[in-house]
């Protein structure tokens, strides 16, 4: 059973490789994203060390001169209107100089430190071997110069993601609000490709699209320009900030091994660490909360973005989180992976996207973290249940988290990917594998 698993996960992280990265998934997802990439890796590692590397590789070599990873490479082989929007909507300003590749000129969540570091820890001597780490160190720093930088809007140490596709969350209810003050471009001037490959009831709705492209066209047509004033949309986000910190500490374990002062990075990290407790969690909930940049005030709405700081490593509420996540609102434990959104809000609906259903790179984070924080028997029964949920489901896009119905995409990549870290990782105080 187990070995059936890993052998139709990796079946699937070599159909949808494409000389260098990995495509999220055949038709819906047909270029490079940038924090599926960084899931991928962690999965290819056990498959092979030099194509975990080259995919992080890939992706940094798209890399912005001012630091930005950016949210899409595209793939010129691929037709220009096959995604959208692809190529041609983003234009010459997000041409890359040396590569020639368009990219997409937003970002994702940084969880690229925390990637690479797991991808070197897997194979040291390839690592070494080919410089990974060496090359991948300067360019990684830079990343988080950029978001530390240029995207603390606020100026309040956190860094603001200025578009729902940054926060990965897209149609996440706690941009809503915010949202909801943007002009929606009208649908009928673009063709959205993404309900060519999966039902609109699984996917953001035209209204949410038409805000999407308002905000992405704003920020291309002023050159990509980090303003608090220019940005209709920006918001203090905990799952973006506990990756970056999470990030820095990772990168401070780099900086040791390579023999470079890792200092300023735990000073990074326990930065924004204090910073998100003093702004984002409210312990009322024992969850954190986004917070718009504009009005300084949270989006109240539980999803599981919230939970996600469990993955720092100090951070001094853990037991309040677990037992909101063990809760009724998210069922931790209990359920197989962690659904997206609280169960018990009105607006919950289990199969649309980032409004309700269980997605397995948030569960791999979450697991992560309860790893982490000595966790391990709570770790253990996430681990099982995420692995139940594939088995029952195949490698979807996401599941509904009560049903356990797949739905988006199948055969998606950053899913084989975590069922093949987790197949790896020796089960700790779960059943064997
Ligand atoms: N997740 C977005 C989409 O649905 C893009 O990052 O297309």
């Amino acid at each position: 059973m187990t070995d059936d698993l890993a052998r139709r996960a990796r079946r699937i992280l070599l159909a949808n490789w494409r000389r260098g990265f990995t495509v999220p998934a055949q038709g819906l997802y047909p270029h490079q994203w940038s924090w599926d990439s960084a899931f991928i890796a962690l999965g290819l590692r056990h498959l092979s060390a030099v194509r975990a590397q080259r995919e992080l590789e890939s992706l940094f070599g798209a890399q912005w001169a001012d630091g930005r990873v950016p949210q899409i490479v595209f793939n010129p082989a691929v037709p220009a209107d096959a995604y959208f929007p692809g190529p041609d909507f983003w234009g010459p300003g997000a041409r890359h100089a040396e590569t020639g590749l368009v990219t997409s000129g937003l970002v994702q969540p940084p969880v690229h430190a925390l990637a690479a570091w797991e991808v070197h820890r897997a194979d040291p001597v390839t690592s070494e071997r080919r410089g990974f780490l060496r090359r991948l160190y300067p360019r990684l720093r830079r990343w988080h110069d950029y978001l530390l930088d240029r995207r603390d809007l606020g100026g309040s140490g956190l860094v603001c993601v200025i578009h729902p596709w940054e926060s990965g969350l897209d149609n996440s209810p706690s941009w809503d609000e915010p949202l909801g003050r943007v002009l929606p471009v009208s649908a009928a001037t673009f063709v959205r490709r993404d309900l060519g490959h999966t039902g609109a009831g699984e996917r953001p709705t035209d209204l949410d699209y038409g805000r999407y492209v308002r905000l992405a066209a704003d920020y291309r047509d002023a050159g990509f320009a980090d303003t608090l004033g220019g940005a209709a949309f920006a918001v203090e986000d905990p799952l973006t900030n506990a990756l970056l910190s999470a990030g820095e500490t990772a990168l401070a374990a780099m900086a040791g091994e390579l023999g470079a002062d890792p200092a300023p990075h735990h000073e990074r990290a326990a930065a924004l660490t204090s910073s998100l407790m003093d702004l984002l969690y409210d312990p009322g909930e024992g969850l954190f909360f986004a917070r718009d940049a504009h009005t300084k005030s949270l989006l109240r709405k539980r999803t599981v973005g919230g939970l996600v700081p469990l993955i720092v490593p100090g951070l001094p509420v853990v037991e309040e989180l677990l037992k909101t996540a063990r809760g009724e609102h998210f069922r931790l434990g209990e359920l197989s992976p962690i659904p997206s959104y609280d169960l018990t809000a009105p607006d919950f609906e289990p199969a649309r996207y980032w409004r309700g259903p269980s997605w397995f790179n948030t569960g791999w984070l979450i697991w992560h973290g309860l790893r982490g924080q000595r966790h391990a028997q709570l770790a253990g029964r996430l681990r099982d249940g995420m692995l139940d949920a594939i088995r029952l489901a195949g490698f979807r896009e996401y599941v509904d988290p009560l049903s356990g119905t797949g739905h988006g995409s199948d055969d998606f990549s950053w899913t084989a990917a975590v069922a093949i870290d987790l197949l790896e990782a020796p089960a700790a105080g779960g059943r064997a594998a």
